[in-house]
């Protein structure tokens, strides 16, 4: 089974209105070229219309950072899944390690994200990965495993189908410290593994699986040449058109 390779750019709490729109005109004309990869970029809510205006017509896709669990109604600073699928959004996060760690998002927590964003009709990239101290004391797939089984599970294989998995180890974000393409397989074969046994073969092999963490134009080509890493969500370097471009390429 091919899977299209997925470079997705985390843009976080960065850019305003004005560089945002350099930022993603940069972004298209330097992939404009790239047939094989698929790209997205997640830019800060706010600024989300404005790169869609950028973006429009092109293949580059435009995502939410986060989801609201719920459908709609009195949740003050909530975004819901309809409003980014209204405004021609195609992607968004759901459980990233930042999430997790300052707002406090549980596995059950993602779930329900996952649910809505499929639901109005969004591709979500549910983020799994565990912290350095789960890693030393030899953790890390139970940690995972508990990630994939509650954060997608009971989902009907066609929803489970339309899911982008990324594994971004928490200690590799930001900190320029990258797994090494070795750890990263290892990782994503088990994730794969786990989507064998919950949703068989067919779909577990469908899925494309990025991994996240201090992903730059230098270690992008090695990591994705791995078996089961299909892709990057890549956080830093996406705010350089010429990084993000360059570790496009390496994918496509
Ligand atoms: P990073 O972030 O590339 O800056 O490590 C990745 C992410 O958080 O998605």
């Amino acid at each position: 089974m091919s899977r299209k390779p997925l470079i997705a750019g985390n843009w976080k709490m960065n850019c305003d209105a004005a560089s945002a729109v350099t930022l993603a005109r940069d972004v298209l004309q330097r992939t404009s070229r790239l047939r094989n990869v698929d790209i997205a970029v997640m830019p800060p809510f706010p600024l989300i219309p404005a790169v869609l205006r950028v973006l429009d017509g092109s293949p580059i896709g435009v995502g939410g950072q986060d989801v609201s669990a719920e459908l709609a109604g009195a949740y003050t600073g909530e975004t819901s899944a309809s409003m980014l699928t209204s405004l021609g959004c195609g992607y968004v996060l759901a459980g990233h390690s930042e999430r997790r760690e300052y707002h406090l998002e549980s596995d059950e927590l993602v779930r329900r994200k996952v649910g809505r964003a499929l639901d109005a009709g969004l591709i979500p990239i549910a983020c799994v990965g565990e912290k350095l101290a789960e890693r030393d004391a030899g953790e890390t797939f139970s940690r995972i495993e508990r990630q994939v089984t509650v954060g997608l599970g009971g989902l009907t294989p066609a929803e489970m189908a339309r899911v982008v998995i990324a594994y971004e180890p928490v200690w590799a974000i930001g900190t320029g410290r990258t797994a090494s393409p070795a750890q990263a397989e290892e990782v994503h074969e088990y994730i794969r593994n786990l989507l064998t046994t919950m949703y068989g073969s067919e779909i577990a092999s469908a899925t494309r699986i990025l991994y996240g963490g201090s992903v730059k134009p230098g270690n992008a080509r090695e990591l994705m040449s791995q078996k089961d890493v299909d892709g990057a969500l890549v956080g830093g370097a996406s705010l350089s058109g010429e990084d993000f471009a360059a570790i496009a390429e390496s994918a496509g």
